[in-house]
């Protein structure tokens, strides 16, 4: 028997067999959605006979919709998100056109999807611009509804920006505006609410799933009072909130300057090896730095909405690029969760059998390991593995793979479902 997903007392409660609406996408959508289906379904027969099953929900949205209702996003698609509450998608082309709405922003208003998750790591076999990729295991938490998609900004000329300019200088006594007459104006919000279920989300997933650390990653050093708030109020919900879960680098410096480095060593190691997640921080910059150079200093990672997009591309493009690259937008209080792949339609492409459909697949894994099926992911992530390091992959890898095997897209399905031991 189908159901729906409910959350009860915070926690998700997930049938037997849950509904799952998804859109196939535009572009290579067609050619991606129903081989990640295919996976994903083998997945989970194998790791649970038919105890389990994902009831697949075709739901509109892009070309598809318009083509069969006349709208783009019909309201029949959010209301089936905010009723099953765990969807999928594939990539939309971005319609041009005045009025039309973009799903992803919808949906994010509508479903409040505080947090973009994206876990970055690498298999053997893919090809990869560092040394040591193997040591790439990050999972980022970006803030999805602040800072600058919350942005507002006054175009030179116009009688907003003036009456900006005026207001800062006549009244709030700014004086350090180097050309008001010729300038632009930006501001963004970041407030306390926003970042603190940011971060809990965040501190919650390295708990739950042992990882070693949490980073929060800021320009606090120039934005003392958006990106310097962000990390303070974390460090603030991590020592008050989770204080037998966490040891945070305040809490070692403070002993450090109190009773010296040597005791606040002590400290950290005995954090470590009772389990204790390791909350830290580190300026933007040098964090694109440090996770190039050392990436095994960081697991999960927690950062507003303008530094979490830099950093969600350079990570991917560590890792083999945002063709395998998975990404979910979800909020954890009220349990809706997106998963997506993060590439776009990639036209050129469609309809010839040569979209590599591993970030479709990827978000799938994500979202089993949302239900907790875990065992069903595991079953994905160990066949996929088989898959690269056999180098046989689609045409996007094959080109950078020496010996690889070239497969269509459905011949790689295939394969990765052949190799689900
Ligand atoms: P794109 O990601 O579609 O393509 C960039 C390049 O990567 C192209 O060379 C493409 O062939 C290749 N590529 C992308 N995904 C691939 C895959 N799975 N397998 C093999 N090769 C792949 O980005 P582009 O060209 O900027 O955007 C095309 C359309 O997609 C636009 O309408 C854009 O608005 C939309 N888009 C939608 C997104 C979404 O729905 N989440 C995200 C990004 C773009």
């Amino acid at each position: 028997m189908t159901s729906k997903i409910k959350v009860e007392n915070k926690k998700i409660i997930v049938p037997d067999y849950p509904i799952i609406p998804f859109i196939e996408g535009d572009g290579i959508g067609k050619d991606i959605s129903s081989p990640s289906q295919k996976v994903l379904d083998a997945a989970v027969l194998k790791a649970y006979g038919t105890s389990k099953k994902l009831e697949w929900k075709e739901v509109l949205a892009g070309e598809k919709a318009f083509n069969q209702t006349g709208e783009y996003l019909p309201q029949e698609t959010i209301d089936a998100f905010n009723e099953y509450l765990v969807g999928i998608k594939g990539p939309l082309q971005t319609p041009v056109g005045e009025g039309i709405r973009s799903l992803n922003v919808a949906l994010r208003q509508t479903l409040d999807l505080f947090v973009c998750l994206r876990p970055v790591r690498w298999f053997k076999g893919v090809p990869s611009p560092i040394r040591y990729p193997s040591l790439v295991d990050m999972h980022i938490f970006r803030e999805n509804t602040e800072d600058i998609y919350a942005g507002i900004e006054y175009m030179t000329g116009g009688i907003d920006a003036k009456k900006f300019r005026d207001f800062l200088i006549n009244e709030m006594g700014v004086d350090k505006i180097r050309f008001p007459e010729s300038s632009s104006f930006g501001i963004k919000p970041v407030s306390k609410e926003g970042s603190e279920r940011l971060i809990r989300a965040a501190l919650n997933y390295a708990i739950k799933r042992e990882l070693p650390s949490v980073t929060l990653v800021h320009k606090g050093n120039i934005m003392k009072y958006t990106e310097g708030a962000f990390k303070n109020w974390g460090y603030d919900l991590a020592e008050k909130d989770f204080a037998n879960q966490t040891f945070t680098w305040r809490q070692y410096e403070k002993i450090a300057s109190t009773k010296g480095k040597e005791e606040a060593e002590i400290v950290l190691n005995e954090a470590k090896k009772a389990g204790r997640v390791i909350v830290k921080d580190v300026i933007t910059d040098a964090f694109l730095q440090e996770s190039l150079l050392k990436p095994f200093n960081h697991s999960v990672i927690a950062t507003m909405n303008l530094n979490g997009d830099y950093i969600s591309d350079q990570l991917a493009a560590m890792v083999g690029g945002i063709g395998i690259s998975p990404g979910a937008n979800i909020n954890y209080k009220k349990g809706y969760a997106i998963f997506e792949a993060t590439h776009g339609t990639a036209p050129a492409i469609a309809g010839t059998g040569k979209a590599n459909p591993s970030s479709l697949i990827l978000s799938g894994v994500m979202l089993l390991e949302y239900l907790g099926w875990y065992k069903a992911a595991e079953h994905v992530y160990d066949a996929m593995e088989h898959t690269f390091a056999k180098r046989r992959v689609t045409e996007d890898l094959y080109a950078q793979m020496e010996g690889a095997t070239l497969l269509s897209t459905s011949e790689f399905v295939d394969e990765i479902v052949g190799n689900m031991h």
